[in-house]
């Protein structure tokens, strides 16, 4: 995902956490934002401007201007026009003046100047984020559609450890995606995630796996995610990161995953299987390590095809079934649709360089159980993600209109 065209304000506040905003910075640069910087008066005692404006291009806003200056008039019309405002770290005292309307400097003017997404990334001691003055803070600007994101455990400044450092900087990004996110249509939607390869083991070091990253479901999930759903993902072994506000539920075996599926599959609208499940285990995994040089027979049976007994409980959720397949694609996914009872299902050529198993990309073919074809182009997994995710609501929408008129 890109943050290309993005114009946004970076507000640094006076936390020991206030040199992670420039690692922050460069990653929102780096994703082709185009950001203007606000230091408080506290904030450069910690890091200096020259470092923002070195990494923002830009100059950066402090709290020496005159505001009734041309310059700060400037700056409180780009705070309407910017698409976020985006605090990090955000102390106790801008929280505060956050949730009173206080503007006594550039950055508490500006943020009464915003009209986008703002975003407080809070960083304090953890007796402090406690305290019932600034959670009620935290309380207010929540209520008026601040996202207020909560801070991490851990090591804090004052040589506790408690509940009060900067969350990572991929959980702000993440957070800003869906502040920016222009459609929030899977609120009210819980869906069910599965992703990765299963692992069925041979003996206590070996087992039979394939070559599923995870990239494709993970990416599922975070679009999900930002489009509004709750979301549960149950995902075998990978190196992924789960995304932040998922229920992540990891499992090894198909048999695992069978039972966190079935345990989540009640309460879920919309199912969508990317994983890869393994199609067979070894009948009797060896309960010591397997000796070298000698001949081993394995007895492999069949794993139980998740998918399907989930289509079979007829639960009422839109279940997408991924399809793995290396020739005569839309013959063979046609086919499994039908045979495993399913509403949507997305083939894709595995066969092919750069697309599939362990890549960046996907190019996949959606087909309906009402008949309907669609080829979307190769594009970054992301991508397809978000276009399965609407082709799933416009066949939901078709089905539903359906049903009226009759
Ligand atoms: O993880 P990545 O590296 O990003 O790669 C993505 C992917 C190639 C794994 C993904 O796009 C994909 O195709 N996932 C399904 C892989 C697969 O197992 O396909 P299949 O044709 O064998 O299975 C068909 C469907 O039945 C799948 O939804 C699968 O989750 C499900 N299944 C299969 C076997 C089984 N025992 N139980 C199941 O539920």
């Amino acid at each position: 995902m890109s943050l290309a065209g993005r114009e946004l304000i970076l507000g640094v506040t006076g936390s020991i956490a206030a040199y992670k905003a420039a690692y922050l910075l460069r990653e929102l640069t780096g994703l082709g934002a185009a950001v203007t910087v606000c230091l408080s008066e506290h904030a450069r005692e910690f890091v200096g401007p020259l470092t923002f404006r070195t990494l923002s291009g830009r100059p950066v806003l402090t709290n020496l201007f005159d505001p009734q200056s041309a310059e700060a008039v400037e700056h409180v019309a780009l705070a309407e026009r910017c698409h976020a405002v985006l605090v990090a770290p955000a102390t106790a005292n801008v929280l505060a003046k956050a949730a009173h309307g206080i503007a006594d400097d550039p950055l508490t003017t500006l943020l009464l100047a915003a009209r986008g997404a703002v975003l407080m990334a809070p960083a304090m001691d953890g007796g402090m984020w406690a305290h019932p003055a600034v959670q009620a803070n935290v309380a207010t600007l929540r209520a008026r559609g601040v996202t207020v994101l909560e801070p991490e455990e851990g090591a804090l400044a004052s040589g506790l450890a408690g509940k009060g450092r900067l969350p990572e900087v991929e959980r702000i990004v993440e957070a800003l995606y869906r502040a920016l996110s222009p459609a929030r249509d899977l609120a009210g939607d819980r869906v069910l995630v599965t992703a990765g390869p299963t692992r069925e083991p041979i003996d206590p070091v070996r087992y039979i796996s394939n070559r599923s990253s995870g990239k494709m479901g993970y990416g599922l999930a975070t679009a999900a995610l930002r489009r509004g759903a709750q979301v549960t993902l149950i995902s075998g072994p990978t190196a992924l990161t789960p995304p932040p506000g998922c229920v992540f539920v990891p499992v090894q075996t198909a048999e695992e995953m069978r039972e966190a599926v079935l345990q989540h599959l009640p309460s879920a609208t919309l199912v969508v299987k990317a994983a890869a499940v393994a199609d067979y285990r070894a009948k009797h995994p060896a309960g010591t390590k397997l000796k070298g040089k000698r001949e081993v027979t394995l007895e492999l049976v069949p794993n139980p095809d998740i998918l399907a007994e989930v289509a079979a409980r007829r639960t009422g959720a839109f279940i997408v079934g991924f399809a793995a397949e290396t020739h005569d694609v839309a013959a063979h996914a046609r086919a499994k649709l039908e045979s495993k009872g399913i509403d949507l299902l997305v083939a894709n050529d595995v066969s092919r360089q750069g697309i599939g198993f362990d890549a960046e990309d996907n190019e996949v073919l959606l087909l309906d159980r009402w008949g309907g074809t669609r080829a979307l182009p190769r594009m970054p997994k992301a991508a397809v993600a978000d276009a399965i995710l609407s082709h799933v609501l416009a066949l939901r929408a078709g089905a539903a209109a359906r049903k009226a008129h009759t």
